[in-house]
């Protein structure tokens, strides 16, 4: 017995205990509930009655050390573990993203500050908008297929209907019904469609419309402010062109045309070797559309365009997908970094 003893102190001072998982095994073997201390004192019946008293207090003496020894590996591990953990005030700091703005918003404030410059306002207005201000206003007739529920998303509240605005030419409606002649005014925003998202369309996207009401307005003026911003965001090269068109709001109306900026106009895949860019639709305002707004059709006259941001911008970078602007891909926002 009292060499059993001798043995398991020895084997106790030759434990290495590197970790806290073989403090836990070690806790076992001494400590734990069916430790080999226990079973030693289990056959301590077994001793010789004259013996029984030294060696029950060998045994006591064992399990002390046991624990002992326990304690100390234990406070060991804990402070050489703190020790690592002590925070290094010299080591360089992580870096921080610093994050960039997204290139339809860097589009849309380049847009304002080219109108901004001959003297447009910004004007903004509800996205949920009613019929009145989305459609009836800007000479839509009843039956035009832009109300149908295809293009349109409805939104029932109380006993009106209501819609997501479907471009922003309602907020000029709002403009003219609020403010008098001369008006000069953008109205960025985002506007929504039921279209099926692909690459080429989505469901929502953002216009930027303007709106031009004075005295004497002719296409000239409409003409000329458009060559003016093509010239503003795509170098001073770009050329316009006009082709007829047809907008309930506006009459005359046109689609227009920029040279393409990707292959100066010799052709190539982005214009479809065709030399030119689809950017926006204008017109002349419908006097129908003035009237609807009080302002004297005979005395005024103006000028509306509307374009798309998305367009633009895709344009400009060469993005070739629409759904990349909303997916919030962070390898894509992160080419952006420049401010315009
Ligand atoms: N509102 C038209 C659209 O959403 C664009 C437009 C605006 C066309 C003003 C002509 C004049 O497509």
């Amino acid at each position: 017995m009292k060499e059993k003893i001798a043995e398991i102190v020895k084997a106790i001072s030759n434990e290495s205990v590197k970790n806290t998982e073989e403090l836990e095994r070690f806790r076992i073997k001494y400590l734990g509930s069916k430790n080999v201390i226990k079973h030693l004192f289990s056959e301590l019946k077994n001793v010789p009655n004259e013996s029984k008293k030294e060696v029950g207090q060998l045994l006591n003496g064992l399990k002390n050390h046991a624990q002992e020894q326990f304690d100390v590996i234990k406070i060991k591990l804990e402070n050489s573990s703190s020790e690592e953990s002590v925070i290094d005030t010299s080591r360089p700091g992580d870096q921080i993203e610093v994050g960039s703005r997204h290139p339809l918003s860097l589009v849309r404030s380049e847009i304002i500050e080219i109108f901004d410059r001959i003297g447009f306002t910004v004007s903004e207005g509800p996205e949920i908008e009613d019929d009145w201000h989305n459609f009836s206003a800007l000479n839509f007739p009843p039956e035009h297929p832009a109300r149908d529920m295809q293009d349109t998303f409805f939104i029932e509240k109380g006993t009106n209907e209501m819609a997501l605005r479907t471009h922003t030419s309602s907020v000029q409606v709002r403009v003219m019904e609020n403010e008098k002649p001369p008006i000069r005014t953008i109205s960025p925003g985002r506007v929504y469609r039921n279209e099926a998202i692909s690459a080429r369309a989505h469901c929502f996207f953002h216009q930027v419309e303007g709106l031009y009401i004075d005295k004497d307005v002719s296409f000239a003026d409409l003409k000329q402010t458009l060559l003016y911003f093509a010239q503003e965001m795509f170098g001073e090269k770009a050329q316009i062109r006009l082709r007829p068109s047809y907008f309930p709001f506006t009459e005359p109306s046109a689609e227009v045309d920029v040279s393409c900026t990707i292959c100066n106009s010799k052709g190539c895949n982005v214009c479809k070797y065709t030399g030119w860019l689809e950017i926006l639709g204008c017109g002349m305002v419908d006097p129908n559309v003035l009237e609807s707004s009080n302002i004297d059709s005979k005395t005024y006259s103006g000028f509306a365009f509307g374009m798309g941001v998305e367009r633009i911008a895709q344009l400009k970078y060469r993005v070739n997908d629409l759904r990349l602007y909303s997916e919030n891909d962070i390898r894509f926002l992160k080419q952006f970094t420049s401010g315009i």
